[in-house]
């Protein structure tokens, strides 16, 4: 089970590291992702293109999130791994209630390392009024918690989330990137309707795998299992309807999925041609398939952000 663990908190590795090869490249901005991954490796374009339909499409359900309810609300990042989206909505002048980040203890130690040592990451957090506490896997600020902990132990989920002075009845965006995947199936249940119940009126952004039942989705479990990694809960992956099913059956009041091929038509043209003078995309067939088997899932909880949509 260690193994099996360890080789899904490598999955951040690869995660941040594809982020910062279409960071470096000029896919979008990010300042933040090289102080997390020091090394550049070069990916082929139809990844890059991948995380920038990825890291766009998500951006443009949170810009929605918050415009339904502005300042006033607070972010959980599940599995967050090394992502940024903290310091970048500081950048852009949104300054939340609050915005918590929880992962395996080995990724958030690693996290809470290099904002220690970073002056420019330390400082934003500082920027907030009182300290920072840190041990070696959590880090506290006024704004801003990292918590170690694993998704499916639902007792501990909760002690951190109000250690990290979580609030049920604010409104809640869930972030989950390539996490639910990861794991067992009755675990994600248990906490999604966990989140469900518990949280007044909240909104949930999934990015993962779909239609995962053919070859090509075949072939991307082999690749993870040669990697020592199960895709546990894949069968929620079959299809846009199975995605949203979960939700829907785990006490959340309603839910969308778009496949990335829909996403990525949605994004703004101008956007796209900029993105698509970047590289070279030698196979186009390609990249419609790994667009194919990835997708949005978004579920809420109360009247607020049922109209939130791709249009
Ligand atoms: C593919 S990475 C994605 C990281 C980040 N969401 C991103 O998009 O860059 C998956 C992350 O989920 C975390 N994860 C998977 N299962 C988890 C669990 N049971 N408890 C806590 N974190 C988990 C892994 O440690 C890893 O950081």
């Amino acid at each position: 089970m260690a193994g099996a663990n360890e080789a899904v908190q490598a999955t951040n590795d690869d995660a941040s590291l594809c982020k910062r090869c279409a960071v470096q490249l000029g896919y979008w901005d990010d300042p933040y992702i090289s102080l997390f991954v020091p090394k550049y490796e070069r990916k082929t374009p139809e990844i890059n293109r991948g995380y920038y339909a990825r890291t766009k499409g998500v951006g443009m359900f949170i810009d929605q999130f918050m415009e339904k309810v502005g300042e006033n609300c607070q972010i959980v990042n599940l599995g967050s791994g090394f992502d940024t989206l903290y310091w970048r909505l500081k950048d852009s002048g949104r300054n939340i209630v609050n915005f918590v980040e929880l992962d395996f203890p080995n990724v958030t130690s690693r996290k809470c390392y290099f904002i220690k040592r970073n002056k420019i990451l330390l400082d934003k957090i500082h920027a907030e009024d009182g300290e920072v506490r840190l041990s070696s896997t959590d880090l506290h600020a006024a704004n801003y918690h990292i918590v170690g902990v694993d998704l499916r132990n639902i007792v501990e989920v909760e002690t951190k989330l109000v250690e990290a002075e979580i609030k049920f009845d604010l409104p809640t965006l869930f972030i989950a990137e390539c996490v639910l995947i990861y794991i067992e199936t009755i675990q994600v249940q248990r906490l999604l309707t966990w989140l469900a119940k518990t949280f007044k009126s909240s909104f949930f952004i999934n990015y993962e795998q779909v239609n995962m039942g053919d070859k090509f989705g075949d072939v991307m479990l082999q690749n993870l299992r040669a990697r020592g990694c199960l895709l546990a809960s894949v069968d929620a992956s079959k299809s846009l309807d199975t995605q949203k099913d979960r939700f829907l059956q785990s006490g959340w009041d309603g839910a969308k999925a778009w496949d990335m091929v829909q996403i990525y038509g949605m994004l703004p043209a101008a956007d796209r041609q900029r993105i698509e003078r970047i590289e070279f995309l030698d196979e186009q067939e390609l990249l419609v398939q790994l667009f194919q088997h990835y997708c949005i899932v978004v579920g809420w909880k109360g009247d607020t952000f049922k109209d939130i949509d791709i249009t």
